[in-house]
């Protein structure tokens, strides 16, 4: 996969460099570009926004130089992400159905945002546009957030995780729970033990086990997911927790 991310803060996006993410770009997997937007302003001062028509506070940035940036960057076929906390919530879901891309663009806003019209515009060219929020919170930027939703990507593409196993169990993995608890070595530590069914060798008692607590957890901190599991999702051993 291709992934490209415009921004006028390029070096935001260095953690990228890291772990998983970072060996799949050394290995190849993974063909990341980070650019800066100031590349495609055209007056001396690199200017790349504007005050907002309509008046109000903030500035607002200039769709001809998100324009110019995105004819250069986006390939037939990519999809321009644009990181907003107005967007759509961005969900596992989301991410697993952004691996179906073969480039990825993200289009990071600063200031006010970027003018409607990029978006808009795109989209009547025919190129995927997803507007998405990686929470209910305003950051200063798109930069964390497109650092949030590359990683959740591309750990998702194939070979980048080793063992793709650990794709399966986890939280807002295919069962639509969150993950049950983990423990390791020592089996005793500062007073608390290991529940004692994880040393007992019984498979079919542990998986009945962790499914338990991963339904308790769910129950307790996050209700809606199990209110939004569809009816057969769940057996009668889940609905007596
Ligand atoms: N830009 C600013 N806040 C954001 C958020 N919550 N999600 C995505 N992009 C953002």
């Amino acid at each position: 996969m291709r992934i490209d991310v415009v921004s006028i803060f390029p070096d935001y996006l260095g953690p990228l460099q890291l772990s998983l993410v970072g060996k799949a770009v050394a290995s190849g997997q993974l063909d990341l570009r980070v650019h800066d937007l100031r590349g495609w302003a055209h007056d001396k001062h690199r200017t790349v926004d504007d005050t907002p028509f309509g008046g109000g506070a903030g500035m607002v940035m200039r769709p001809d130089v998100w324009g110019a940036a995105l004819d250069d960057v986006l390939v037939p076929g990519g999809t321009l992400v644009v990181p907003t906390p107005s967007g759509e919530s961005f969900t596992q879901r989301v991410a697993e159905s952004l691996t179906d891309s073969t480039q990825l663009v993200f289009a990071c806003g600063r200031y006010e945002g970027i003018d409607a019209r990029v978006a808009e515009v795109y989209r009547e060219r025919g190129t995927v546009v997803r507007e998405l929020s990686i929470g209910d919170y305003v950051l200063n930027g798109g930069e964390v957030a497109a650092l949030v939703m590359v990683e959740a990507v591309a750990r998702l593409l194939p070979g980048v995780i080793g063992n793709p196993e650990s794709l399966v169990e986890e939280s807002h993995g295919a069962a639509g729970l969150l993950e049950y608890p983990v423990y390791t070595k020592p089996a005793s530590w500062a007073g608390a033990d290991v529940p004692e069914i994880l040393l007992s060798g019984h498979h079919a008692r542990i998986a009945r086990w962790r499914r338990d607590r991963a339904l308790e957890r769910t129950l307790d901190r996050r209700p809606d997911l199990l209110a939004a599991l569809e009816d057969g999702r769940l057996d009668r051993e889940d609905r007596a927790v």
